[in-house]
This record gives structure tokens, sequence and C-alpha cells, in this order.
């Protein structure tokens, strides 16, 4: 059996030789992690992926993310290392529904979560991730928004922006939606000094105990730059084990042991060097979807 350095150092000689560009989310293992060109929130990551030179690109995260990177740069060969590496939220949400949704408000703009297929996003006006809900819900000039497929995240941008009527969907990502008040009402007992730091994908009834509420990215910002010794993170468990490494001198913990996405875990080491070596899974898309698709994520780029 290969050590993690021997996979590490032929992931980064492979790389070289073939000028790829990895790009991995904040949940796949820190071994993976470690060997990324960039470490990067959903937004983060949809924008690197257009703007690279390299034409062919690892994205070592869920297939949403392989495929808004596809959609972005229909030139580029995107390869994702997990197949079965989806988002469950993203499957929550179907076409259908969204016909349905703007059938019944015909005046309303479809404000998409990233976390979506690529035929969902055709159907949205713009799209949206944690980081920029906010301020894209203010800035839609619609008055009544359907905001899909996450209701958690959908209404914590309907708290903060009281002024427009938000029509909700029910989907959810059951590694947030598992979290509940008695967990982090214990965590924070365990704690008393810690602050909490929380992705806007939780319940309410978890986000209203927060310090502060971001994007994995927003998160990882607030904990570097606070001046508390402790936190609580609340979202999924990689980043508090990031944030450990970085940061030795504060202690952070995960809110429950629980915190876990399975789909990320499938990022391994091993995969990323198959998908390098043998050039799959390559992401394809149906042209006319990833066309009607284009427009809504890049106008959420764009903001
Ligand atoms: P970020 O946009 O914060 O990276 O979140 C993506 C995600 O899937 C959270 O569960
Ligand atoms: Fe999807 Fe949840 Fe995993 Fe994020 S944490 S990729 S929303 S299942």
């Amino acid at each position: 059996m290969e050590n993690i350095k021997e996979i590490q150092n032929k992931i980064l000689k492979l790389k070289k030789e073939k000028n790829a560009l990895i790009l991995a989310h904040y949940y796949v293992p820190l071994d993976v992690q470690d060997i990324a060109d960039h470490v990067c929130d959903s937004f983060e990551m949809a924008k690197r992926a257009k703007e690279a030179k390299e034409k062919l690109i690892i994205i070592c995260g869920v297939r949403f993310m392989g495929e808004s990177a596809k959609i972005l740069s229909p030139d580029k060969k995107i390869l994702i290392p997990a197949p079965d590496a989806g988002c469950p939220m993203a499957d929550m949400v179907t076409v259908d529904d969204v016909r349905r949704l703007k059938a019944e408000h015909p005046k309303a703009a479809v404000v998409c979560y990233v976390n979506s297929s690529a035929a969902v996003k055709a159907e949205s006006d713009i799209c949206c991730t944690s980081s920029s809900a906010l301020r894209i819900a203010k800035a839609i000039e619609a008055d009544e928004i359907i905001f899909i497929p996450d209701v958690h995240l959908a209404e914590y941008t309907a708290s903060k922006v009281p002024d427009k009527k938000f029509i909700f969907h029910t989907g959810f990502c059951p590694t947030h939606h598992r979290i509940t008040e008695a967990d982090i009402l214990a965590a924070k007992k365990a704690h008393p000094d810690a602050q909490f730091a929380v992705h806007p994908e939780c319940r309410s009834e978890v986000l209203k105990h927060a310090d502060f509420i971001g994007s994995t990215a927003e998160i990882i910002k607030f904990a570097r730059e606070t001046k508390a010794k402790e936190v609580i993170i609340g979202t999924e468990m990689e980043i508090a084990a990031r944030l450990q490494r970085e940061l030795p001198e504060k202690k952070f913990f995960s809110v429950t042991s629980a915190f876990v996405c399975p789909n990320m875990k499938k990022i391994t080491l091993a995969s990323v060097l198959n998908s390098l070596k043998n050039e799959e899974y390559e992401i394809n898309l149906d042209e006319k979807e990833a066309n009607a698709a284009r427009q809504s994520l890049e106008r959420m780029v764009a903001r």
C-alpha cells in the first residue's frame, strides 16, 4: 500500500505534466485539499473554473460543482473523481417543480441555489451560492422571489430581505438539516466560552444561536479573525479539522460528530489520482440545457 505522501507526489507530478488545475471544496478530506491549487467555497470554485487558463480541470467536490464549471467553461475538459458523488439537496427539486411555481407566481423571479441540476438552472433567472444569496435577493428587481431548493437558506435570506415576498421550496441538505437546537445547546453547554459560526443551510432554530452566519469560506475567515479562543463550527466537520490544523492556538469544535457530508468523502486521493491518470469522469452536458443554464450562472458570478 502506498502511503499518503507517495500518492500526493504522484498527483502533483501528473498535474504538472498534464498542465491540469485542481480545485477542491472545503468539505473534501484534508489530504485531498492539500494537493489542490485552490481550496474554495462553491462561489470561488465556479469563478476560478471560469477564469482558469488550464484546459483540464479536476473538480474535487460533488457533481453540481463539476456541472457548474462545465457550464461556465464549455471549452474545457472538466473531470470529477467520483461519478456518484452527488448532492441530495440538488436532487430534491425538479424542472416540473420550477415550472409549476412559475405558473403559480408569474411575476416572481426564480433564484436558484447553485446546489441544483443543470436542467433546473436552465429554468431559473439567476443562481446564487450561500455567500451571494443575500446580495442577489436584495439587488433583484422583482418584488417576489421563488427561492429553490433550500428552504433554510431561503428562510434566512427572506428574514434579511423583509420588503420582498419569498416563495419557498421544500429542499434541504440532509447533513445540515440533521443538526437541531438541542445539538447546539449541548455544544454551547460543553464549551461555554466558544463563539458559534454556522452555515445558512442549517435550520432557523440553530441559526438563532449564531455569532456568525456565512458560507464555508466566510466561516473560515470569521474563525481566523475573531478574538475568541474557541469556536463551535456549524458546518461539515472537515472545516473544524482544517481550522484546528491551521490555528493550533485556538480550539475548534464541530457541533456534533455526525456533521459529515458522505458524498464529499467519496473524493479520496486514490480517486483523484485515477481521475488525472485516466481523465475520468468527464462532465458532459446536453448542449441546449447548458446554454440555457449558462445565463443564470453568468449572472451569479458577475454580481
Ligand atoms: P458553500 O457555498 O458555502 O461552499 O457551500 C456549499 C455546500 O454544499 C454547503 O453544504
Ligand atoms: Fe450537498 Fe449538503 Fe453535501 Fe453540501 S453538505 S454538498 S448541500 S449534501
